[in-house]
């Protein structure tokens, strides 16, 4: 009953008026490219929250390229989405309610969430945002996985070293333009590959990349990237894969680090895509490659999340935003990502 009293009130507000939520589902999974038809609208009952659970009005919902893989039904190191039930992905909201002793109403807490608007969550799935003087929605980018992402993958794979070159793809996107900035603090000469002129602009004129270039408007980059690396590359953040990758292969230098952390251009294919074989380059360059998954540091994320939060405060960390409003905007933004539709953090505000 409390449950549903708490509803009202916001429905006096104007906000809803009934105790069911909306939801988003997975309707169907795509065969190639994603589109609208995969999702569907519904209506779904909000249970009572149960002991340790929290009933969270959600308030900003991250969409991610690794959801389109959870559309299909194959194994990976998380769950695919089933058929018929709600999408779910990083999220920011309020506490209306709570029956778990970590958290009281009105504590703005993040983790994975139902793309609904609101949500029974267990507490354990849950952590109270701890920097309150930023936006709650940075808990989704710089100071969320995004953020994470960036920082593991470039420190602890990449191991820039001052003076080197290190080199980005989907630079202007969420992870990218975090990565990118990370390596130019840490004193290296960093090349971003994206999608635009603009973005381009955007990554040397504010986020201090030494070059960029547009991929799209260079479909062979790899003159480009001699041109933008004339000492060659020893670190590659690889946010993509594809013809990008390939490219930068011929660059990399002796005892180089690939960092394999996405592979975008892949994610809509359905075919496994098999290029030119090009290891031979990490044999004779001795290069290190690594894939990661940024949950195999989740006992550091607070350290990490320490020091992303003072190079944001400090002017160091630029944080970008592409911000669309409305639930019913979901899936399209999530389709956007495909088409480059983002600079920085692509989030959805409820
Ligand atoms: N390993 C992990 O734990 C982990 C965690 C988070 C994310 N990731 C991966 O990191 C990568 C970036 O994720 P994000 O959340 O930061 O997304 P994002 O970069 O903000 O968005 C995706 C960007 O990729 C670019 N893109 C899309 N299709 C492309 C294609 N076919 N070829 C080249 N570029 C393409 C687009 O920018 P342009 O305009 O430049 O094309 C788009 O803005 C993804 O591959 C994701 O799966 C990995």
């Amino acid at each position: 009953m409390i449950l549903f009293g708490h509803i009202q009130r916001q429905h006096k507000k104007g906000i809803l008026m009934t105790d069911k939520t909306r939801a988003v589902l997975l309707k169907s999974r795509p065969s190639g490219q994603i589109s609208a038809e995969n999702f569907a609208f519904t209506e779904i009952r909000l249970p009572a929250p149960a002991e340790d659970q929290v009933l969270v009005e959600i308030k900003y919902l991250s969409v991610d390229p690794y959801m389109r893989n959870r559309m299909n039904d194959m194994k990976s190191y998380i769950e695919p989405y089933a058929l018929g039930q709600p999408v779910s992905g990083d999220a920011v909201g309020q506490v209306l309610e709570s029956r778990s002793p970590a958290f009281r109403p009105g504590d703005w807490v993040a983790g994975m969430m139902p793309w609904q608007e609101h949500a029974v969550i267990p507490g354990s799935c849950l952590h109270k945002i701890e920097f309150t003087d930023v936006s709650p929605a940075v808990y989704l980018g710089i100071l969320g996985l995004t953020g994470l992402t960036a920082y593991f993958g470039l420190l602890e794979i990449g191991k820039p070293v001052s003076g080197e070159t290190v080199v980005i793809s989907a630079a202007a996107g969420a992870v990218g333009s975090i990565a990118g900035q990370i390596a130019a603090i840490k004193g290296c000469h960093v090349t971003g590959i994206a999608g635009s002129d603009e973005k381009c602009t955007y990554l040397t004129e504010i986020l201090g990349f030494r070059n960029a270039i547009n991929y799209k408007s260079h479909p062979n980059i790899r003159k480009q990237l001699r041109q933008a690396c004339p000492a060659g590359i020893d670190v590659y953040f690889d946010n993509v894969g594809g013809d990008i990758s390939d490219s930068v292969m011929f660059y990399l230098n002796d005892y180089a680090r690939i960092v394999l952390c996405g592979q975008i251009a892949l994610y809509n294919s359905n075919r496994l895509s098999i290029g030119p074989r090009l290891f031979a380059q990490l044999i004779i360059h001795r290069v290190l490659m690594q894939g990661f998954i940024v949950y195999d540091y989740t006992e550091r994320y607070p350290e990490a999340r320490r020091q992303l939060y003072q190079w944001l405060k400090e002017g160091k960390l630029v944080n970008r935003e592409t911000t669309i409003e409305g639930f019913d905007n979901l899936p399209g933004a999530l389709i956007g990502l495909f088409t480059g539709n983002n600079t920085g953090k692509q989030i959805v505000k409820l």
